[in-house]
């Protein structure tokens, strides 16, 4: 087989790549090492910076996502007993678009199969071959050890994938910060406690409360690291966020059963450079944010406008210029994400071997926030996403 650019992973990245390629008249093939299923049945983060749902709509993906997600023009940050909004659409002009990544998934998978794109899942050992120059890929499906060749490899295989563990160490930089605790996360299908996100700082640990539509909600709370999924009940994870969060929204919270319940690991990891010869690391696989600013899914989205406006140019006309700076551009970027993900972690987490002095830098910076539009704004223009 050939193809002009192998994509590794069927995730956002892989997919909405390969639908900016195709739709620019360049071939692609997704390699996928799950079944589609699976993929669609990972429960993923929800909100969309605005410049994310112009890319979506660019790719021709856009329009279930205008119909059924949901403008936001703020969230409330809930601290101390005070509740602070922070109106985006004031601030900054722009609101944000609650739509769950899971059906960002979808309505990928749907294009590609109304544009004939060519998805191979279960695709089993991929392994990347003649990097830098002289990329192909081999891999096993049906039990049948199959090549394909190609001017180009995307590694959007996401954080566990194969495309990073390609580029030889000596060349490979990462930067990693873990942090002291998990988000365990509810999904219910009862209506939202409030009409807009809140994320609570609580002397018990932070809280969030999200949301996909008028009946199925996504509550978060911080946990300890040590914690088991199976050893917290419904009954005790409801009894914990209504602890966490403001008494109005505690009073009025609708609980029921679980469909869905996990506990998530919060990491800072940056590997670079994005870019070796002729394989490029997009999304996940190059860079992971602990979910606070709700950036994981926004940052893949970012990489991957970067990396098709440079092949689209390559195959254009032949330049190589963005192609050459597909790394920097893109980890710009990527490392104010870092920052903001990493200061809303500190700034709403209860962090174990906090001082006294640590709490009260916290509570200057809220105090802080809730006083100054300047700080609201710094806030708000980096949530709402900063420029491409
Ligand atoms: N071969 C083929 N596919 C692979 C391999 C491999 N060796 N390893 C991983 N994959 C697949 C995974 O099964 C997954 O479907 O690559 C895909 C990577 O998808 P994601 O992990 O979702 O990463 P990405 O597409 O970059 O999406 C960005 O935004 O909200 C965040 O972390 C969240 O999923 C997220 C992301
Ligand atoms: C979610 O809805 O799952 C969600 C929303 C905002 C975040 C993280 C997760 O910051």
């Amino acid at each position: 087989m050939r193809t002009q650019v192998c994509i590794i992973g069927g995730g956002p990245s892989g997919l909405l790549l390969s639908q900016l390629l195709h739709r620019a008249g360049i071939d692609t093939v997704v390699l996928e090492r799950q079944s589609r299923a699976h993929v669609l049945s990972r429960i993923r983060a929800g909100v969309l910076e605005w410049g994310s749902t112009e890319v979506l709509d660019a790719a021709g993906v856009g329009a279930r996502m205008h119909r059924e997600g949901f403008v936001h023009d703020g969230v409330q940050l809930a601290a101390r007993n005070r509740a602070i909004r922070i109106d985006f659409k004031e601030l900054t002009g722009k609101p944000v678009l609650v739509y769950g990544q899971t059906e960002v998934t979808h309505d990928l998978y749907e294009a590609r199969d109304a544009m004939g794109g060519t998805i191979i899942t279960e695709a089993a050992g991929v392994t990347l071959h003649g990097l830098p120059d002289a990329p192909y890929v081999t891999f096993t499906k049906d039990g049948v050890e199959q090549r394909l060749d190609c001017d180009y490899i995307a590694g959007c295989d996401g954080f566990h994938g194969a495309s990073r563990r390609a580029i030889p160490d000596k060349l490979l930089k990462t930067f990693e910060k873990i942090y002291p605790f998990g988000w365990l996360g509810v999904l219910s299908e009862t209506p939202p406690v409030a009409p807009e996100l809140i994320y609570a700082s609580h002397e018990r640990g932070f809280a969030l409360c999200s949301m996909r539509n008028p009946q199925l909600s996504r509550y978060y709370i911080q946990v300890p690291l040590e914690d088991r999924v199976e050893a917290w009940s419904d009954t005790a994870f409801w009894d914990e966020l209504r602890r966490r969060i403001p008494h109005e929204a505690a009073e009025t919270l609708v609980t029921g059963p679980s469909i869905e319940k996990s506990i998530a690991p919060l990491r800072s990891f940056v590997a670079e450079p994005m870019r070796w010869g002729r394989l490029f690391l997009v999304g996940d696989a190059a860079h992971i944010v602990p979910p606070t600013g709700a950036k994981g899914l926004n940052l893949a989205v970012s990489d991957v406008h970067y990396l098709s406006r440079a092949l689209i140019a390559r195959y254009r006309d032949g330049s190589e210029a963005l192609i050459e700076g597909y790394s920097e551009t893109a980890l710009r970027r990527v490392w104010k994400a870092i920052r903001f993900s990493w200061w809303m972690t500190t700034l709403l987490h209860r962090f174990p071997d906090q001082t006294a002095f640590d709490l009260h830098i916290q509570a200057g910076e809220i105090d802080y926030l809730g006083e100054s539009v300047a700080a609201r704004t710094a806030l708000a223009e980096n949530y709402v996403g900063l420029p491409f």
